[in-house]
Order: C-alpha cells, then structure tokens, then sequence
C-alpha cells in the first residue's frame, strides 16, 4: 500500500538510491544490458550506467484505516516501505525529466477521486510513455494497488478488474510456459526462480485482481505480457506478473516490499531467508533499470529540495497500521522552497582531504 519520495499532488516524491539500493523499499529484478534497452527502446547519449539512480514515488489518499487513526489531519501517504500534492500535468512534464524512474506503490483507494491517485498516476504514465518514445529510458513500476493502477491506465481508464479473495494469501508463483524470456525473469538467479515458483513466498492483499479474461477483454494482451498467474482463496485465477512488451514497465500483484520491511504480527507475510531473497531480487531489477537512466536535476541544492528524507516518518506500527512507517503529508504540502542561506558542503566531500592526510601518514 501507499507511495513516497519527491511529492507529486496527489503526487509523487523522490526516494534517492545513492549509496544503498536496497533501502529503496521496492521490488524487481533482472538486468538487461544498456546496450539491449538502447536497441529496444532507443538511444541514450551515454553509455555510463547512473549509479545515483533517483525515482518518484506517487503518494496517495489516506486510506481509511489510517485516516482513522490519525484523524483528520493528514490528507496523504505513502507507506515507508515503499509521498503528494495536487498538480496539474506541466507539474510532471517538469519533474519526470530530472528523474530516472517512478513507482506506483499499493494501499487502498478508489480511481476516481479527482486529484487523486489514478489522476496523477494517468499524468506520470503518459509522460513516461513520451519519454520512452523519445528514446529516453524512463522505467515504471507498479506493485498491487499500483500494478492494477498500471492496467487500469493502459486500458483507457476503464475499469477493468475482477473482485478477488486474496488477502493474507501466502503464495508461489505460477509461471508461464516462456516467462524466462520476459527482461523481468531473463536474467533471474535460478535460485530465485525456484523459490518464486515452489515456496510460498510472495505476499498478497488485495480485493481485486486482473484475470487472463478481463486483458484480453481491455486489449491489454496487445502490449503487456503474462510472466505469471495466481489463484486466489476461491480458485480464482489471476495476474501476477506483468511487463510491457516494448517500453520497461513493470507490474506485480503482490508486495515484495512486505517482506524485507512490514512485520505486523498475524499477517501472511513471510521473512524467510528465502523470501527476503526473492523479495530483494524484484527491488534490484528495478533499481538496476533505474540505473539505465541519465536524465539528473540541476544540482544537488535542487534534488534537496525535492527528496523524502525532507519529511520525517511516522512509526505508524505503534497504532497497529499495517505498515511500520509511514510519510504522512498535510493538505498542499508541498517542496521545500527554501534551503538555509549558507548551505554547507557536503561532509564527506569536506572530509576527503584529511582522510587522505591521515591514510598516508599510517
Ligand atoms: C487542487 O488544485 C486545484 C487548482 O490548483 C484547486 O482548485 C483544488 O482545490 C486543489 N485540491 C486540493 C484537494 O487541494
Ligand atoms: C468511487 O467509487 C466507489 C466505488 O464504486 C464509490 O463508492 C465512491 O462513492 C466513488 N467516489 C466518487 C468521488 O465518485
Ligand atoms: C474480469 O474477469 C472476471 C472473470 O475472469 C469477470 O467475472 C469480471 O466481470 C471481469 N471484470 C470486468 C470489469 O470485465
Ligand atoms: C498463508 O497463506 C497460505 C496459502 O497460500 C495458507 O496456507 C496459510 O494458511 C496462510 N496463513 C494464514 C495465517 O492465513
């Protein structure tokens, strides 16, 4: 459930991945070389991978549950484990351009409140798509609620989804006959694959679900593919894994992210080292497709104004949400305008000298 980093209204925030990826709550897998995204989606100037990755994370409505535990005071959130604001499309046309990727996370909430969630996601997606088509390499990915925001979008804003029964639903994945020639599974450790397949590993919470019957309904088999089906509690089968057939977005129904950072006792969630490995698989996929994109902010005064760490998080297990930490945004919040008057170098790059110092004299 839920969204964070550089705000976007009902908006997207930016979690930066410098230095430790795995921090980045996320979810994915393998890596395709940049020279096989060139070809598959265009050209990109550089060669060189971007190892400062930073990505946009949509926030979303207060689900009720956590609106009613925190009142009225919060309009929006995105769960920890994976941040908003109301605006309107040049907002993303200005802001996607400065970052290398955006996540749609899960949580709860309708697609049709204006401003809100599937509205800003419909600006993110259509911006990605002319990003990509401007053969820049600009990655999506949505788990759960996100996943089903993806579909939902690629299918004109129709509503396309079955009513499923799969709450607290441990599972394995089913996989397709060809998965292993999907970018998401290609380059999957066998490892992982085995675990994704035999063990009951990925964790699922979610009330509705995309059947093989309502793609091709909603003509999302022309450009998605099927990595992967699920039944859930009354056998009915869905999608678990999806990616675009041509631009690099990917979707899963299930949450990676609940298995390396949610441990609300009595949830279906496993922490098995096992689960933690497959889990973390999904977040490097994505970060490594992250990596394949050069587009940066201006400066670092501007990436400041713009990341997560400028909103604290909440520890919102201590109310028994079914997240652990939460970012919790008030009504309009909204960047950081202003920035102390003496901004102060960055310690390690102050330090450099001294330790160099220090080094030689050992
Ligand atoms: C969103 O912005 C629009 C126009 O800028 C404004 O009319 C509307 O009240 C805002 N909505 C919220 C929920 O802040
Ligand atoms: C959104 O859809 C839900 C479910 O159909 C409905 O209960 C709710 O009233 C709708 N909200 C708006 C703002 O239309
Ligand atoms: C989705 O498919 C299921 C069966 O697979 C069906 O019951 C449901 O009505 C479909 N949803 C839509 C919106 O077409
Ligand atoms: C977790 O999910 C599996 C089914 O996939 C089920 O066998 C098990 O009973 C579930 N556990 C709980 C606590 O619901």
């Amino acid at each position: 459930m839920a969204p964070s980093t550089v705000l976007f209204t009902v908006s997207l925030v930016l979690v930066t991945i410098v230095g430790t990826p795995e921090r980045l709550f996320v979810e994915s897998a393998t890596v395709i070389s940049s020279e096989d995204h060139r070809s598959r989606v265009g050209s990109s100037s550089s060669s060189q991978l971007n190892e400062e990755p930073i990505i946009g994370v949509l926030a979303q409505e207060m689900s009720y549950s956590l609106a009613e535990k925190y009142e009225e005071t919060y309009e929006s959130y995105i769960a920890a484990s994976y941040v908003k604001i109301n605006k309107t499309r040049d907002y993303y046309e200005a802001l996607l351009p400065k970052l290398n990727g955006a996540l749609f996370p899960g949580g709860a909430t309708w697609f049709n409140q204006s401003n809100g969630y599937a509205e800003a996601g419909r600006h993110i997606y259509d911006v990605a798509v002319e990003l990509n088509a401007q053969g820049v390499y600009f990655p999506v990915w949505g788990t759960c609620l996100g996943f089903e925001l993806l579909t939902y979008l690629a299918a004109d804003g129709n509503e396309h989804r079955a009513h499923c029964s799969s709450n607290n639903q441990g599972l394995h994945l089913d996989f397709t006959a060809d998965f292993r020639t999907s970018r998401l599974f290609a380059k999957a450790p066998e490892d992982v694959v085995q675990i994704l397949a035999n063990e009951p590993v990925t964790a699922n919470f979610h009330q509705f679900c995309t059947t093989e019957q309502n793609f091709t309904e909603y003509g999302l088999d022309r450009e998605w593919r099927v990595m992967s089906t699920n039944k859930d509690w009354n056998g009915l089968e869905f999608i678990s894994t999806i990616e675009h057939k041509t631009l690099p977005f990917y979707g899963v129904q299930f949450h990676p992210e609940k298995n390396l950072y949610e441990w609300v006792r009595g949830k279906n969630i496993s922490h098995s080292p096992h689960a933690i490995r497959a889990a973390q698989y999904f977040a490097d996929f994505f970060v490594n497709e992250a990596r394949q994109n050069g587009q940066h902010f201006a400066s670092e005064v501007d990436i400041d104004k713009h990341v997560i760490y400028n909103f604290p998080a909440t520890f919102t297990g201590l109310k028994r949400s079914a997240f652990e930490q939460c970012y919790l945004f008030e009504p309009n919040v909204d960047y950081l305008d202003e920035l102390p008057p003496v901004y102060p170098p960055r310690v390690a790059a102050a330090k450099k000298g001294t330790v160099k110092k220090l080094a030689t004299g050992v």
